[in-house]
């Protein structure tokens, strides 16, 4: 199926935040931690930034598994970071993750993470190349990496399908965003394509569900 890029990059809509923020993402979240823990190990003590947090439902979970990691989650959209903040503030954690509106590509990034992780960020991006020219300006050496993001299904009927089975009950806000995000997915093809591009050919891609691919490794 053809690429069809999002309508729209930040998801500043009070509606379609406060629905996300509400819709339940604990399976492919508590995947995504797993994932990380694939790559770190059970410690880590460094600094996470967090490309795209939206309402920090991830963010949220590292400091819980990490108790003595730092956080800094950046994304562009006030909307979201509103509702970050309360999620935060309620449990207290405000000293270990600092919000960030920024909108990528940002050019005040510092070298001084040692992990940079993203969750469904990638697709939404006018060029894709940003997201990992930001990895690779802000990751210090030996940093970990995990990007994880929709895969474009193989054709319309296959997308539907998806939004059928994880999103029937969802509001009408989020099946459309769903809908429109599994067509602005990439395939791995062209995620090895991006990767190449931006110098981080050396991570390692794979499928890792039905509708999710994902990035991982260490730099050098
Ligand atoms: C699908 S949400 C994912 C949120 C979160 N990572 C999660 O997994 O729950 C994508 C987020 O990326 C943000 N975003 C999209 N384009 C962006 C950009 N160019 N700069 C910063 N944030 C952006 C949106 O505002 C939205 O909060």
């Amino acid at each position: 199926m053809k690429r069809t890029p999002e309508p729209e990059e930040l998801m500043d809509e009070a509606d379609q935040a406060l629905a996300y923020a509400e819709a339940d993402f604990s399976a492919s979240n508590e995947l995504f931690v797993e994932l990380f823990a694939q790559v770190q190990g059970n410690e880590f003590k460094g600094r996470m930034l967090d490309l795209g947090c939206g309402p920090a439902d991830i963010p949220l979970r590292f400091a819980r598994r990490y108790p003595q990691a730092r956080i800094d989650a950046l994304d562009g959209a006030p909307a979201m970071l509103e509702l970050a903040g309360q999620a935060i503030a309620n449990e207290h954690l405000e000293s270990r993750i600092q919000l960030h509106c920024q909108y990528l590509p940002a050019t005040n990034l510092q070298r001084e993470y040692d992990a940079v992780v993203s969750n469904s960020l990638l697709h939404h991006l006018k060029d894709p190349l940003d997201l990992w020219r930001s990895i690779g300006a802000c990751i210090l050496p030996g940093g970990r990496v995990l990007v994880m993001d929709l895969l474009r299904p193989e054709s319309p009927e296959q997308a539907d399908a998806l939004v059928a089975e994880y999103a029937q009950d969802a509001p009408e806000v989020l099946r459309r965003d769903f809908h429109a995000s599994l067509h602005a997915a990439y395939t791995l093809d062209e995620i090895r394509e991006q990767l190449r591009a931006s110098g981080l050919a050396h991570l390692e891609t794979a499928q890792v569900s039905d509708r999710h691919l994902a990035v991982s490794g260490q730099m050098p």
